[in-house]
Order: structure tokens, then sequence, then C-alpha cells
């Protein structure tokens, strides 16, 4: 059985003031309790760790570089994110492909440096609206799958997010239908490129996920969990998320 993942994902905003909601986020009993995790901007990961501990929050980073070390400014390396106290990071958020130019080669080398930093990877994929519309969206999706993740994934090294761009941020969301198609297309790729390690990596499904429409997306079998965007801002909205996958 998979263990759920509720995944907060702060992007470029939060404070040193807005770690102390770390410290008040509850993790539910029993044994559906899920993992909490939080990505907030790399200048509040040291604090984050602190912050989090004796707590059941972990902490995230949200990109790394492919490289360990070097001449590239204004990066950060997988390696010195784990030396943060962290345990896991973001990869190919739609945000950095398009603003960043990153492509699936890209992302799957960090990935892969993720990886060698023992760190988990979230490895993010979606479509857009106009692949969407086009009917593209499983083509489009199997194609990143393909692409951004090396071979090697496993149930402990790997997250999968899906993040359809056009709801990110928007308030849209797709139909469950639509959510339990993609995830079961994603689900079956992984089974046949990884046995059973593909059966044990967990899937997210992410944008625009609330309080009021979590229960709903949580039924889907395989979905794993959320990556939470807007709504992990605020204890008031991402702790009903973790209970309702709690509930699932
Ligand atoms: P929102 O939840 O704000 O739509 O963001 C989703 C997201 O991009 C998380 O990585």
């Amino acid at each position: 059985m998979r263990r759920t993942l509720a995944a907060g994902n702060w992007k470029m905003n939060g404070d040193a003031a807005m770690l102390d909601a770390l410290q008040q986020l509850q993790a539910p009993g029993g044994d559906n309790a899920p993992d909490i995790l939080i990505c907030p901007p790399s200048t509040l990961l040291l604090q984050a760790v602190a912050a989090s501990e004796n707590s059941p929050v972990r902490i995230g980073g949200q990109d790394c570089h492919t490289a360990a070390s070097g001449a590239h400014t204004g990066d950060v390396s997988a390696a010195m994110i784990k030396a943060t106290g962290a345990s896991a990071v973001l990869v190919g958020h739609s945000e950095r492909r398009a603003d960043h130019g990153e492509t699936n080669s890209d992302v799957r080398a960090k990935v892969e440096a993720a990886w060698g930093a023992d760190l988990l990877a979230i490895l993010c994929i979606g479509e857009s609206e106009a692949e969407r519309m086009g009917d593209d969206t499983l083509d489009i999706i199997a194609a990143q799958l393909e692409a951004s993740l090396p071979d090697g994934a496993t149930g402990t090294n790997t997250v999968i997010a899906y993040e359809p761009i056009w709801a990110i941020g928007t308030g849209r969301v797709p139909t469950l239908e639509q959510i339990v198609e993609t995830h079961d297309m994603i689900r079956a790729r992984l089974e046949a490129r990884f046995a059973t390690q593909g059966a044990a990596i967990r899937i997210l499904y992410g944008g625009s996920v609330k309080p009021s429409n979590a229960a709903e997306i949580f039924t889907a079998e395989n979905v794993d969990g959320a990556l939470v965007g807007g709504a992990s801002l605020k204890v008031a909205d991402i702790q009903p998320i973790i209970d309702a996958l709690a509930a699932s």
C-alpha cells in the first residue's frame, strides 16, 4: 500500500514568520496518516528544517541544478539542499519549464542529481490548455514521463506530480474522470517500465487543490496525494486537505 503525501509548494512566497505555521500543522492519527512535506523558497530551507523539528512536517526544495557544484550563479545543487536537512526536491515544475526553458532532458538530469544527493525527487508533469483542448493530454503526459524520468525510479526515490498547467493558480480543476484517466495512464506506464517499483511510486495531483475539492479528488485510486500551491500558504487551508487525505 502506498503511503499518501500532502506536499505544499510555497513558490516565491513566504517569510520567516510563516514558518510558525509549520509547528501548527497536525498529522492525523491512524493507519492512513499522510506524509506532510513543505517546499519553501531556498533561502528559508535551513530555518524551515529547524522549525519543523519535532513536528510531522518534512522540508523540500523547489528546484536543484543538474551539477554538484560550479560556476552557476544563483543556482543551488541537490547536495546543498540535502545539507540543509531537507529530504526532497521538486523538479520540472511547469513554472521552471516555462520561466527557465527547462527541457525534459534537463529535468531528467535534475532527477538524477536529486537521487545522487539522496533526495526524494518529485517530478512534475502536465499539459497546457491547448494540449488539453487538442485531446493530446495522454500523449503529452506519457512523453514527458518517458523523457523526464530516468531508469532506476523506485517508490522511495521518486514521486510523480501531475499538474495540468491550466489548472495551476486558476481555480479550474479537471473533472474527476479526467484526473482518473490521466493518473491511471501514468500508473500503467510506471508499472510497465518499473514493475513492482512502478506500483510503489506515488502519484500526486496538483492544480487548484482546495479544502472544497480535495476529498473528491482523493477518491481516485491512483491519486496518492496532492501538490498544493496557493492553499499551502495558510494552515487553515492546508490542514483540511491533509485531513481529507487521511480520511480517503
Ligand atoms: P495552485 O495550488 O496554487 O494551483 O498551484 C499548484 C502548483 O503549481 C503546485 O506546485
